[in-house]
C-alpha cells in the first residue's frame, strides 16, 4: 500500500496489558494556551475537560450539542489537497499531519470517510465507555469499509488521552502528545514530521500559533522525496489574527492565503457571554458579522499553503471545491462579509 513508507514507529506507551485502562490524568493542566492568542481566547468556553477524557464520548456528545461541524466542513477542501499530493507525487504516499487531531477526527473524516452524524451516532450507540473495549469497538468498526483514501495519518495534539484512543483505535499511524507552543520535537517525532506532506489544522488556531508551526515547519517534507513540497489547509476562526501563522508559512518558504469567499460554521455559541464577546472580537478586527456570527454561530476562513511553484494549482483546486460543493455554497457564500 506504501511502497516507500519510512519505517518509523514512535514508541508510545503501550497499555494492552493493563485491565484498568490508562490512567486518568489530571485535568486543567495543560490545554490552555499561552501563547499570542491568549488574550484573545478569553472570550472563548473553555473545553479541557472533554479534550483530556479517556474516550471520545464527552467530547463528541458536547460538539454534538453545539452544532460543531467545522472538520466536517473542511474535509473537502483536505481531500481536495490530497488528491493533488497523490496526482502529482505519486511516488510518495500521502502522510497527512492532522495539528490539534483530538481523538483522531480528521483521520475518521478524511481518510476513513465518516461524515459527524456517523461518529457521533457510533460514540452515542454502540462504542462501550470501557477504554479497552471502545478503543477493540472502534477498531472493528472502522475497519468494517475500506478507507475512503489512501493516506497515512500523524496525529499532534497536546492531549495524551486523546493521542493514546486514536492510537490504539487504529486513527493514527503515529500520535505525537505535545505542546509544539513550548517545546521543541524529540528525535521520533521531528522524523514522523518530515516525511509528512499535508498538514491539516481544523478547530485548533488559537490553541496553537506561530511557534507550534514554525517547530513543525522546520522537518515537515524533508524526508517525503519530491519537487512539489507539503500543501498546507488550515481554517481559523475569525476572530484570531492569523497574520504571525502566516508569517511562520512564509519563513519557511511558503505562500499563505486565505481562500476569498468561503466562510466555514463552526459550531454554535455555547451561551450568550460567548455570543457577546466573540462577536465583539471579530468587530473588533474590523470585519462585518452581520448574517454571519450574528445568527449564532462562530465562523471560520480556510487557509491554504504551498510554494510558489504549487500555489497556483492548489488555489485552483480549492476554487473547484467551492464551487462544486453545494453544501458550502448554501451556508458560506456570503457576498457582502468583511474579509
Ligand atoms: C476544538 S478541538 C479541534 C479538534 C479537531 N481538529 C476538530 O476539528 O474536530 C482543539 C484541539 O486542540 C488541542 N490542543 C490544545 N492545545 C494544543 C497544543 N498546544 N498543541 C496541539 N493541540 C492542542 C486540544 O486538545 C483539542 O483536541
Amino acid at each position: 500500500m506504501f511502497p516507500h513508507a519510512p519505517v518509523q514507529v514512535i514508541e508510545h506507551e503501550s497499555h494492552l496489558t493493563q485491565r484498568q485502562g490508562p490512567a486518568k490524568k489530571e485535568l486543567h493542566m495543560m490545554i490552555q494556551p499561552t501563547n499570542q492568542y491568549s488574550q484573545t481566547n478569553r472570550a472563548k468556553t473553555v473545553f479541557d475537560d472533554i479534550y483530556q477524557a479517556l474516550t471520545p464520548h464527552a467530547y463528541l456528545s458536547q460538539m454534538r450539542r453545539l452544532g460543531y461541524q467545522i472538520a466536517e466542513q473542511a474535509r473537502p477542501f483536505c481531500i481536495a489537497a490530497a488528491e493533488l499530493i497523490a496526482r502529482s507525487a505519486p511516488t510518495w504516499p500521502v502522510q497527512m499531519l492532522d495539528v490539534g487531531c483530538s481523538y483522531g477526527v480528521g483521520s475518521a473524516f478524511i481518510r476513513f470517510g465518516c461524515s459527524f452524524e456517523e461518529l457521533v451516532s457510533f460514540f452515542e450507540s454502540r462504542a462501550p465507555r470501557g477504554y479497552y473495549e471502545c478503543t477493540g469497538a472502534t477498531r472493528a468498526w472502522l475497519n468494517g469499509t475500506a478507507p475512503a483514501i489512501d493516506m497515512r495519518v500523524v496525529g499532534l495534539d497536546a492531549s495524551e488521552n486523546a493521542i493514546r484512543f486514536a492510537l490504539d483505535a487504529g486513527l493514527l499511524d503515529a500520535g505525537i502528545s505535545q505542546n509544539f507552543e513550548c517545546d521543541d520535537p524529540n528525535d521520533e517525532e521531528r522524523a514522523w514530521l518530515s516525511g509528512c506532506n499535508l498538514l491539516v489544522c481544523t478547530g485548533a488556531i488559537g490553541y496553537v500559533g506561530k511557534s507550534t508551526f514554525r517547530r513543525i515547519l522546520q522537518h515537515m517534507g524533508h524526508s517525503a522525496p519530491s519537487q512539489f513540497g507539503p500543501l498546507a489547509i488550515l481554517t481559523a476562526l475569525r476572530m484570531f489574527d492569523v497574520s504571525e501563522v502566516a508569517q511562520a508559512f512564509e519563513e519557511a518558504g511558503y505562500v499563505f492565503e486565505r481562500l476569498a469567499n468561503v466562510r466555514l460554521p463552526q459550531r454554535a455559541f455555547a451561551d450568550d457571554k460567548e455570543r457577546r464577546d466573540i462577536i465583539h472580537q471579530v468587530r473588533a478586527r474590523g470585519l462585518n458579522t452581520a448574517g454571519l456570527e450574528e445568527s449564532g454561530v462562530l465562523y471560520a476562513d480556510v487557509y491554504m499553503a504551498g510554494s510558489k511553484e504549487v500555489q497556483p494549482l492548489l488555489r485552483e483546486a480549492m476554487e473547484g471545491v467551492r464551487r462544486e460543493a453545494p453544501i458550502f455554497s448554501r451556508q458560506v457564500e456570503v457576498a457582502n462579509a468583511g474579509s
